[in-house]
């Protein structure tokens, strides 16, 4: 194992910001730490930084204890979100500082400057100061900064965060790249769960200091393990209905649906519960089907590549996503069916997911 974070606990006052979170990443395992602002997320990267000492709970990097040990002797290497360049020194300058600190020769700083600054793009700006550059600069000289040192853990805070939308997906990108090319265990903090997505290997969900999930993204996306995972990763999110079972049916106002026995056996006893289907797995028609369950169309958003569709169903609304050009008027009725195959089931009370495996024969 890499790096091991077990059981941390972390106070500020009577305030818990970290409760006994434990998360452990394989050598070059890129981990995603997402969840709501507050959650800890940034508190979790500095405790393994090195910049908070956690009240319980330890932290191992390459089988070293490294719990008390100080900044710089933890061998790990953090980029935030406002870069935090030295405005007096040139591009050089800030991406060489590391070996610097630690008294490396001029000629071989300036070697390695170069051949970093070249691999991000940097070659043409060595001799600007940090005002000179763009936003998308800014974050590659930091970059580049956290990568001459070869550490043996990178910790991202929202580094993307203060890009536009474009130089964002482009740098997440080149950020993936470039991990996957140094191969070093990677921490990275977002609340953007496209990038989540998209970058991690694993993703470890968050909520008020808990660990919700640790898993891929497909696991997350696809088994997600209560209804705040379900609700937050997604977008747009999961529709989640709550409802009744009574008599083998699934009932909420305005829908009704027959449990499979595989479904009766897992949900058990439980009488609330909670039907969830992500937007995709929702078919739409202006006309009506047999079998299928009417419904007012709220809004419709035209996206280009598709189009989104919210309906009103009683007193919620059901969101699906239809192919582009697909034309819905506002109040109009129209019908949709959930694919059977996809629904979530979830104890409304727990929260927890009801998972539902076949029959054993
Ligand atoms: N130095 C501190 N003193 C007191 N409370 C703090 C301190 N640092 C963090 N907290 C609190 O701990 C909780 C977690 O904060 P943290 O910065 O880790 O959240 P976050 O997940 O990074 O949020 P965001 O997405 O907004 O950056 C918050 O409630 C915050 O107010
Ligand atoms: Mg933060």
């Amino acid at each position: 194992m890499s790096l091991r974070v077990e059981n941390i606990t972390k106070r500020f006052g009577a305030q818990e910001a970290l409760r006994g979170v434990t998360i452990e990443a394989r050598e070059g395992e890129f981990v995603v730490l997402l969840g709501p602002s507050g959650c800890g997320k940034s508190t979790l990267l500095r405790i393994i930084a090195g910049l908070e000492e956690p009240d319980e709970g330890t932290v191992n990097l390459r089988g070293r204890d490294i719990t008390r040990a100080q900044p710089h002797h933890r061998d790990v290497a953090m980029v935030f979100q406002g870069y935090a360049l030295y405005p007096h020194m040139t591009v050089a300058q800030n991406i060489g500082f590391p070996l610097r600190v630690r008294r490396r020769p001029t000629s071989e700083i300036s070697a390695e400057v170069e051949r970093i600054g070249a691999r991000l793009g940097l070659s043409h700006l060595l001799r600007n100061l940090p005002k000179q550059l763009s936003g998308g600069e800014r974050q590659r000289v930091a970059l580049a900064r956290a990568i001459i040192r070869r550490p043996q853990a990178f910790l991202m805070d929202e580094p993307l965060s203060n890009l536009d939308s474009r130089l964002r997906i482009d740098m997440r990108a080149e950020l993936k790249h470039l991990q996957h090319e140094l191969a070093v265990v990677t921490l990275y903090v977002t609340h953007d769960q496209v990038e989540a997505m998209t970058l991690a290997s694993r993703i470890a969900i968050l909520r008020d200091g808990l660990l919700q999930q640790y898993d891929t993204p497909s696991e997350v996306y696809r088994r997600p393990a209560n209804l705040f995972v379900a609700g937050f990763v997604g977008s747009p999110s999961m529709n989640l209905l709550p409802g009744v079972v009574e008599s083998g049916v699934f009932c909420r106002a305005g829908l009704s649906f027959g449990l499979t026995s595989d479904e009766l056996r897992a949900i058990g006893a439980r009488r609330e519960i909670t039907l969830g289907f992500r937007p995709e797995d929702v078919e739409f028609s202006a006309t009506g089907n047999p079998g299928w369950t009417a419904a007012r169309v709220w809004v419709t958003e035209d996206l280009g590549n598709e189009t989104l569709i919210r309906l009103a169903l009683d007193d919620v609304h059901v969101t699906l996503r239809a192919p582009a050009g697909t034309r819905a008027d506002f109040d109009s009725l129209a019908w949709f069916r959930i694919r059977p195959e996809q629904l979530h089931w979830f104890d409304t009370h727990t929260t927890e997911a009801i998972r539902v495996s076949p029959q054993e024969h």
